[in-house]
Formats: structure tokens, C-alpha cells, sequence
């Protein structure tokens, strides 16, 4: 569903991304784990086409992400690291606008506006200003305009950072009911939350691919993290 193929990205000297190559398959929810200035939303922004690699490619539900950059933004949905809200607007007319900019039929808005707010928990808050929400309100709005339309592909840039204990604990019941229907790939750099949370982990350091973690091994995924990143190291990354 997701193939990455050597993608490279430099921001003039910095090498943000060095000759990083994955695949995800439909369904799976994968986690893109490393520490901060890895590489993550550099990956994240070029799979979404936001953002133009220096050298690499990528495929995305089929498409080619460089060559499709607008057909492309249908098959995902992309909660951003920072949301892209409009404080000034409910949260029934922030949903409207962008079912509109998605081209859903007006006449599945009401619909798709109650699948989407039961599934993120957004329904007493349907008539409040985004603005008066609290942050983890604002982050279930971020991941509520993801997820409107039932794209194929979800890509979630840090969905649970500044989340307190009991919110990480539904976002992440929320990310694991959308597994199967959809391919999720989200960003963290919290071990444990990402271990419980995906099905499979892809380790980035300093830019490079450092390893791959799944099944059992996601148990003791602090250890190996701490291994594959020291390994990295090593090896020049
Ligand atoms: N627009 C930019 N211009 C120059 N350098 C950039 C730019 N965006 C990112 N970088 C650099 O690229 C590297 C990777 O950044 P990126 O934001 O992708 O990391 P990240 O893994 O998402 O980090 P975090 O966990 O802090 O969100 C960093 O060294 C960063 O400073
Ligand atoms: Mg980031």
C-alpha cells in the first residue's frame, strides 16, 4: 500500500533523509519511531506530497506520489504535526469545509459528520469553536478531518504528543479500531506508546533506515531501539 524506494532529502547541507526504503502493507499500522530531528516529518510530508524529495521514490494506494501530488491527497488522510484548524469555526463547520474541499456529496455530509465525530468522540462538542477546545479536543478535530471521507491511507504526524495519560489511551484505542480498514502510518518518538499502538515499528536515525521491529520483539522495544540506534551510530549514521 505505502513503497518507499531510497528516498533522500537534503535542506541545503543538512541530509535529513539518507537512501530510506520501506513497504507497508494494506491494513498494517506501522510506526515511524525516532528521536527528535530523525527524519520523521521530513518522511511523513514527501509521502504526502507536500514536500518534493532531493532523490527517491515513492508509492502511494498505486499512485506515484511525485508525479500525482494533488490526485494524491484523496487516497490519504494527513493529521499534520501541528493541525491545520480554524479556531474561529465549530467543529461541525470546520468538518463541512473540509468534506467540501474532499469533494464529498453534500447530501452524505450528515452522515459522514456522525460516523467520523462517534468514532473520535466529538459529538458533545459538535456546535463548540474549535478555539475553546482543549488540546486533545484539537488533536480528535486533527484526526477527525483525517479520517472524514475514509481515505485508504492514514498518515498521523505525532498524534498523541502533549496528550495527557487517559487521551493517549483512547487516541490509541481510536488508531487500533481504524486498523484493517485502513493503512495508518504515525509518528512518535514515545517507545512504549508506539509498541502498544502498531503492529509494526520502522526505526529512523539521524535520517537513516536503523531497523525493523515487529511480533514478539515489540515487547522489548526499548532495548532494541536503544541497539539498532547505537548500531547506526556506528555505522555513520
Ligand atoms: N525546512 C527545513 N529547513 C532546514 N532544515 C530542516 C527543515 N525541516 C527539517 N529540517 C532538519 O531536518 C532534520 C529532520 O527534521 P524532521 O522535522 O523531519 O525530524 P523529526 O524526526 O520529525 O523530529 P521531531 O521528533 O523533533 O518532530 C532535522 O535536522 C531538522 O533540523
Ligand atoms: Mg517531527
Amino acid at each position: 500500500m505505502i513503497q518507499v524506494q531510497s528516498l533522500t532529502k537534503n535542506y541545503g547541507k543538512v541530509r535529513a533523509l539518507d537512501q530510506i526504503s520501506f513497504d507497508i502493507k494494506k491494513g498494517e499500522v506501522v510506526g515511524l519511531l525516532g528521536l527528535n530531528g530523525a527524519g520523521k516529518t521530513t518522511c511523513l510530508r514527501i509521502l504526502t506530497g507536500y514536500l518534493i524529495p532531493s532523490d527517491g521514490n515513492c508509492n502511494v494506494d498505486g499512485i506515484d506520489v511525485f508525479s500525482n501530488p494533488v490526485e494524491i491527497k484523496r487516497h490519504i488522510g494527513y493529521l499534520p504535526e501541528t493541525p491545520p484548524l480554524y479556531p474561529e469555526l465549530s467543529v461541525r463547520d470546520f468538518l463541512q469545509f473540509i468534506s467540501r474541499l474532499r469533494g464529498i456529496p453534500e447530501a452524505s455530509f450528515n452522515e459522514e459528520l456522525n460516523r467520523v465525530c462517534e468514532l473520535t468522540e466529538l459529538k458533545e462538542v459538535e456546535r463548540t469553536l474549535i478555539r475553546n477546545l482543549s488540546l486533545g479536543y484539537k488533536k480528535r478535530v486533527g484526526i477527525a478531518q483525517a479520517i472524514i471521507g475514509s481515505p485508504p491511507v492514514l498518515i498521523f504526524d505525532e498524534p498523541v504528543s502533549g496528550l495527557d495519560p487517559r487521551q493517549i489511551v483512547e487516541i490509541r484505542n481510536l488508531i487500533r479500531n481504524l486498523s484493517g480498514k485502513h493503512t495508518v502510518l504515525l509518528s512518535s518518538h514515545i517507545l512504549t506508546e508506539v509498541s502498544r499502538t502498531c503492529d509494526r515499528v520502522i526505526v529512523i536515525h539521524r535520517g537513516k533506515l536503523a531497523g525493523d521491529i515487529s511480533g514478539d520483539q515489540l515487547g522489548n522495544i526499548e532495548n532494541i531501539f536503544l541497539d539498532l540506534t547505537k548500531k547506526s551510530s556506528e555505522a555513520g549514521g
